[in-house]
């Protein structure tokens, strides 16, 4: 059964005025690697740590800036959202479409709430902790192509016409400001669209960035803002002792106008500054080591990379279901084909470098977790190619082959054809993104004994569901496995309502 809101009665949670109190016990292990007798040994000890959670429940004025906003997926989120908003509906051949919020974790989804009369009961996910309505969000942004929003849409060809017919009219006088351009960190076949730019030395363009986002506020009397770049995928930026490894470093070589300082580390940085939340949509390494210490010197939401939309998705859903049943995958090859401007970009090997890095990672943890079909240091084959095809547009296929070695010797391999519609699948990602990153910064925690709440370390991981290549601090694990990124931030959801996490033991019906 699906209900649509609930409220928590306990002991654990207590309302305020504007603020959510709760306190939970977070069961856990401590781990003792002990050689006392000469012989390794690993001791595993219980523990259960108090935790108390502090949510601000009001809900800030949200302006969003897409750096790219004029591209497939900027401008699908925009329209969509308008769509929503306006409670527009459009004919396609098979029947009158409405608009929804399909493909969104915090929109679409929900959540068990507990067991009544023998059924499991559910509500949405976004009724644990007030969110920011979607519909609510001013949209802004940059883009170095000086189309209009209508004319963006267009261009990307993702939505019926019918649909385009009906949007036009809202997004024609929605313009992107200029953005900041650099020919050496995106393909040579972007050239073409890059008609509004910052011009000036990389000091100036961060100050650019800065000026707008204030402007944005004040115009749009926003509470709030998110930064999310989701422009193309630029090439991997070198990283140098002396230029970026620390923050100091990476302000003085910004001072010197050195070469090797991408657009969208410009634009991280410009966002740490003014301490709003940047995300990174793609796959390359913005954040440079100098921009991490930054982010964490001024504690400074960053969270990233790189959206995990359709392939890599279900590979983080494949190999872990594979793993976990103690089957070995041995190879997987993933191959793809795809034709709008996304494609056309990564078609020049510096940015599909980028690309293939961001999709090659997603199994290591999941393979690392099971030394039964792993030897250490063995890993499966695993191959990655993007073709560009103009013809298909936005509408990527996703083809993959994964085998595996089953019980005796014996083989299985699974081919999987996906169309992947690609801006479609993205774009509530990225208000997934957006929205979880502002909800987060309402957050604060501290352990039993602590003296004062802490908001959650910068590096955001509780956005890692929806992260191709999860960014984390130093030093802390990455989890790429879908089950569990998706457990984690439901279960850190749950705790700040006094909710202990899903279990799934369901002991009530056991016995
Ligand atoms: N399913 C998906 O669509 C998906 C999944 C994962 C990652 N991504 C990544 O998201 C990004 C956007 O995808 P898309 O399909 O919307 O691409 P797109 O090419 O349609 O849009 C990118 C936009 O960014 C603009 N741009 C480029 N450099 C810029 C800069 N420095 N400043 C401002 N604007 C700039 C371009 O003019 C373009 O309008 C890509 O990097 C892609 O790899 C997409």
């Amino acid at each position: 059964m699906f209900i649509e809101n609930f409220k928590v009665e306990s002991p654990n949670v207590k309302y305020g005025e504007g603020e959510i109190h709760s306190v939970c016990n977070y069961e856990t292990t401590e781990l003792v690697h002990d050689n006392k007798n000469g012989e390794y040994q690993w001791i595993v000890k219980p523990k259960t740590v108090k935790y108390e959670f502090k949510t601000n429940t009001n809900v800030p004025k949200l302006g969003v800036l897409l750096v790219g906003w004029g591209g497939n997926n900027g401008s699908t989120l925009t329209g969509g959202v308008i769509a929503n908003k306006e409670g527009i509906s459009w004919a396609t051949k098979d029947k009158v479409q409405q608009a929804n919020y399909f493909g969104s974790l915090t929109q679409a989804s929900s959540i068990r709430v507990g067991s009544y009369n023998g059924e499991e009961i559910y509500a949405p996910f976004k009724s644990l902790l007030p969110l920011v309505n979607p519909e609510d969000i001013v949209f802004g942004g940059w883009d170095i192509s000086n189309l209009n929003m209508a004319d963006a849409m267009a261009r990307a060809r993702v939505f019926d016409i019918d649909l385009q017919k009906q949007l036009g009219p809202y997004m024609e006088s929605m313009v992107p400001l200029p953005g900041i351009f650099d020919p050496d960190f995106i393909a040579a076949n972007q050239g073409a669209r890059a008609n509004n730019v910052i011009k000036g030395t990389k000091k100036e363009q961060i100050e650019q960035v800065i000026k707008d986002i204030r402007e944005f506020k004040e115009k749009n009397k926003v509470d709030k803002i998110v930064v999310l770049w989701t422009a193309n995928t630029e090439r991997y930026s070198n990283v140098v002792v002396g230029l970026n490894d620390t923050m100091e470093n990476l302000l003085a070589a910004v001072d010197r106008n050195e070469a090797e300082i991408s657009p969208s580390t410009l634009y991280a940085i410009a966002c740490v500054q003014e301490n709003i939340p940047f995300i990174n949509g793609s796959p390359q390494n913005t954040f440079v080591p100098g921009l991490i210490e930054m982010a964490i010197q001024k504690n400074s939401l960053i969270g990233g990379d790189d959206f995990k939309s359709g392939q890599t998705k279900m590979k983080s859903v494949l190999v872990d279901f594979l793993v976990g049943a103690g089957i070995k995958p041995t190879s997987i090859v993933s191959y793809n084909h795809l034709g709008n401007n996304d494609g056309m970009n990564l078609s020049a090997p510096q940015t599909f470098r980028s690309k293939e890095i961001s999709k090659s990672n997603v199994v290591d943890d999941m393979v690392s977790s099971n030394g039964i079909l792993y030897e250490p240091g063995e890993h499966p084959d695993h191959v990655i190619v993007i073709k560009y095809v103009p013809y298909v547009g936005d509408s990527k296929r996703a083809m993959d082959e994964y085998t595996s070695e089953i019980f005796m010797g014996g083989k299985s391999t699974i081919v999987m054809h996906n169309t992947c519609e690609d801006s479609l699948l993205a774009a509530p990602i990225i208000l997934d993104l957006v929205l979880l990153a502002e909800l987060s910064t309402r957050i604060e925690l501290k352990a039993d004994g602590e003296g004062k709440f802490h908001s959650f370390h910068p590096v955001a991981t509780i956005l890692s569901y929806l992260s191709k290549a999860p960014l984390v601090p130093p030093g802390t694990p990455v989890v790429n496995a879908l089950s569990k990124q998706r457990a984690m931030l439901e279960n850190i959801m749950r705790a700040c309502v006094g909710l202990a996490p899903e279990n799934n033991m369901i002991l009530e019906y056991k016995y």
